[in-house]
């Protein structure tokens, strides 16, 4: 049976006890109606009824092949799963509607054992059979689950247990990626829990629809239909995280809009909560710290002023009262122009702890962002973020948590982690990532992200030692509990963030591809040792096919992507090298912007003599910001590793690489070997036309091709520039830029969007 288009789903979700019953009644004339369905699509030529246009994400739920269906029946002959609250309503809606989709009909829901195949869902409290089974889940935490082939009353059953809803809703949509995968349902025995307890998504969404760094279209917030129009998309969102363990959405702008803290935008952020509850998300805001002035009246937003403090805390009622499992505050304070503690001389210890204390009661929490820097501050912009945070270490209540950008500038193609990781032993630390492709290439390039994701997870931060990785710095592995007492679960909070690539497109990425960096961020913030490899491995089975043929190339491409972009964009740890404000294309010329350290000169620093920002001992010394080996390894210019080279060291152009080239003709090389890289992923996309659907086939064949134009531009425009700064020839056999250099710099994209 094909898959239910979105509106259906919909009203089938909302009368789904209904439908159970009927499912039941009439399934033997539903199973010959699917058959005939299947028979109708396999003389149609097996083509969908409506075209894949990648909104049902990896959640697609195609009917599998004949005898990997055959054999997924035989474990899942009927359905035992209680379905009283909401959050078991949900699993159990998606058991059914995926197995329907996947198996060709839904298994017949039961409440006893009586032959083998029973799918047995639920907790102890809410499944008679699962407490008779008395499994172990002491470990498994409220969002954990087992996945367990069993035996009950003589009969072979898979459970699905765990302590509470949320674990079965979790443990449903792992067996369900069992069989999109193709992997065998016997003697399973998988117990998973999270690392982390925050698992977020931020959305820099504005009121007015627009998003920042979006590259999807609009906001799917519909703001001015809310809360009485709740789009089915919302429904489709909560279903897409909590496959992946996302638990907690913040629903605006970090540049935020006070207006969120209104009761006209609370009623309508409630109405979101009350979608997302069911699916263990809670909601956030992003809170603008001069609120009390703007929406409260007050002349100051002085965090020591009663009068603000009474503020606060009276908002944080108003916002419980509206939101009971309200998540909290995200905050960007004194940061590019935003309002906060240092506009009164407070400190960012001093801002938080206020909004904290606001919130502590409700048993919310506040992530404070450590994105700060100053144009005004001489300093070199990579060391102020630490130099502002590590003073503060200890003097933040036990309910706030710094959120850190995994590098200490931007979200570029590649940053050394933040040297703030492992920093701040006494305060918990949100690993914060971008998913949506602001540094590299926004919707239409091919850059999976999981590999960039993994570097910085698994970099080795050196706080205690060899082994203190940023993962274990982030999942507080790395300090024990004692630190804190926090508001939600009496243990240190941990969590990680991405910055949202979701917006109204159809594909909700703007890109088939980008649908698999939302993807890979839920499942490592749920398990940040996880492989990328592994986890683009499922994806594209889930949202493409189970062709080896199909999977081995695309995941393969999916791997080597990042530093396809890495090499024609920024080599050699070059960054923020694009152009000004929109960030589409490049402009390492550009001296214009109205401050120094938004400006790519100011990174590169190239010269006639050479190129890249001394950050050694002779430099800024932001070595001196990582632990002893890692100073001394970035610091010196022989061992600092090439990828991070001109990251940390101004170097001649003659500088010799291991490579034995010259510095300028290894970059010219690099540039090269990206733009390469991108012909070889539109080879290889070639070679797959026929294996899956034409329409996704097209997009991404499209948008390989722009990518490749682009790539090359990249590299024409940097090498152009960089050449009329040193003067030097090409090596031989590298073709010059197309154009001169006037005409890279004469381009201009006033509507490229996404804009700040
Ligand atoms: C980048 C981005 C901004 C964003 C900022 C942030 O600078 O370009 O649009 O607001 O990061 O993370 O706060």
């Amino acid at each position: 049976m094909l898959a239910l288009t979105t509106k259906t789903r919909d009203r089938v979700f909302a009368i789904a006890p209904f439908l159970n019953t009927c499912i039941r009644r009439l399934l033997p004339i539903c199973r010959c109606i699917a058959a005939g369905a299947v028979l109708m699509a396999v003389v149609a030529g097996a083509r969908p009824a409506h075209a894949e246009d990648g909104y049902d994400l990896w959640l697609r739920y195609r009917p599998l092949s004949g005898e990997s269906a055959q054999a997924y029946r035989a474990s899942t002959t009927r359905l035992i799963a209680p379905a009283t609250s909401p959050t078991q309503i949900a699993a159990r809606h998606e058991l059914l509607h995926a197995l329907t989709g996947l198996l060709g009909n839904a298994p017949p829901t039961a409440d006893a054992v009586d032959g083998d195949g029973a799918l047995v869902v639920g907790t102890a409290a809410s499944s008679p059979l699962i407490a008779r089974l008395k499994l172990d889940t002491a470990k498994i935490g409220r969002e954990g689950y087992l996945i367990r082939s069993v035996v009950i009353d003589g009969h072979a059953a898979t459970v699905i247990a765990a302590n509470d809803d949320i674990g079965t809703l979790y443990g449903a949509f792992h067996f369900l990626r069992l069989l999109q995968t193709n992997q065998p349902l016997q003697h399973l025995d998988l117990r998973e829990s999270p690392r982390l307890k925050l698992r977020l998504l931020d959305h820099w969404d504005d009121l007015d629809g627009h998003i920042e760094r979006g590259y999807a279209g609009a906001s799917i917030w519909d703001w001015h239909k809310l809360p009485d129009w709740l789009d089915p998309r919302y429904t489709d969102y909560a279903r897409a995280n909590a496959s992946i363990g996302i638990n907690g959405s913040v629903l605006n702008n970090v540049r935020a809009n006070a207006l969120s803290l209104t009761p006209l935008y609370l009623e309508k952020a409630a109405a979101l909560a009350g979608v997302f509850r069911a699916y263990g998300i809670r909601v956030y805001l992003s809170a603008r710290f001069s609120a009390p002035i703007e929406i409260g009246g007050l002349k100051t937003a002085d965090p020591l002023d009663p009068q603000v403090r009474r503020w606060w805390r009276g908002k944080a009622d108003e916002i419980y009262k509206a939101i009971p499992d309200f998540g909290g505050f995200l905050v960007k304070a004194n940061s590019e122009g935003q309002p906060g503690p240092k506009d009164y001389d407070r400190t960012h210890a001093e801002g938080a702890n206020m909004l904290a204390d606001a919130l502590a009661p409700h048993g919310g929490i506040v992530i404070w962002r450590a994105f700060v820097y100053a144009n005004e501050k001489p300093d070199d912009r990579a060391k102020q973020a630490y130099d502002e945070f590590v003073p503060l270490d200890g003097k933040f209540h036990d309910n706030v948590l710094v959120q850190i950008k995994n590098g200490a500038i931007d979200f570029q193609p590649r940053e050394p982690f933040h040297p703030l990781f492992g920093a701040m032993p006494k305060t918990p630390q949100v690993l914060e990532f971008q998913i949506t492709k602001e540094y590299l290439g926004f919707a239409t390039h091919l850059a999976y992200l999981g590999p960039l994701y993994e570097e910085t997870l698994a970099a080795d931060t050196f706080a205690r030692g060899k082994g203190s990785t940023v993962a274990k710095v982030v999942d507080g592995s790395l300090y024990g509990d004692k630190h804190s007492k926090d508001a939600l679960t009496k243990s240190r909070l941990t969590g990680m963030a991405g910055v949202a690539n979701i917006g109204t497109d159809r594909n909700w990425s703007g890109s088939q591809f980008d649908q698999a960096n939302w993807y890979v961020f839920g499942r490592l913030a749920w398990n940040p040792s996880a492989s990328s490899r592994a986890i683009a491995e499922d994806w594209v089975r889930m949202t493409f096919s189970n062709d080896a043929a199909f999977v081995t190339p695309v995941v393969d491409m999916m791997m080597r992507s990042r530093e396809a972009v890495v090499d024609y964009m920024t080599p050699l740890g070059l960054h923020h090298l694009m152009a000004h404000d929109h960030h589409y294309g490049p402009a390492p010329w550009d001296a214009s912007g109205k401050r120094a350290d938004w400006t790519p000169v100011y990174y590169h620093r190239a010269d006639r003599n050479g190129i890249g920002f001394d950050r050694s001992a002779t430099g800024s010394n932001a070595v001196a910001q990582y632990m002893p080996p890692l100073a001394q390894e970035f610091g010196d210019v022989k061992r600092v590793p090439e990828q991070y080279l001109l990251w940390f060291h101004h170097v001649s152009w003659d500088h010799r690489m291991s490579s034995g080239r010259s510095l300028w003709d290894e970059m010219v090389y690099r540039y090269t070997r990206g733009v390469e890289q991108v012909k070889q992923m539109r080879a290889t996309w070639h070679g797959l036309d026929g294996k899956i659907d034409a329409d996704r086939y097209a997009q991404v064949a499209a948008f390989l091709a722009i990518q490749e134009k682009e790539a090359q531009w990249w590299r024409d425009a940097s090498i152009a520039y960089f050449q009329s700064i040193n003067g030097l020839p090409l090596p031989a056999g590298f073709a010059p830029p197309a154009h001169p250099l006037d005409y890279y710099e004469a381009l201009s994209f006033p509507y490229a969007p996404g804009h700040g």
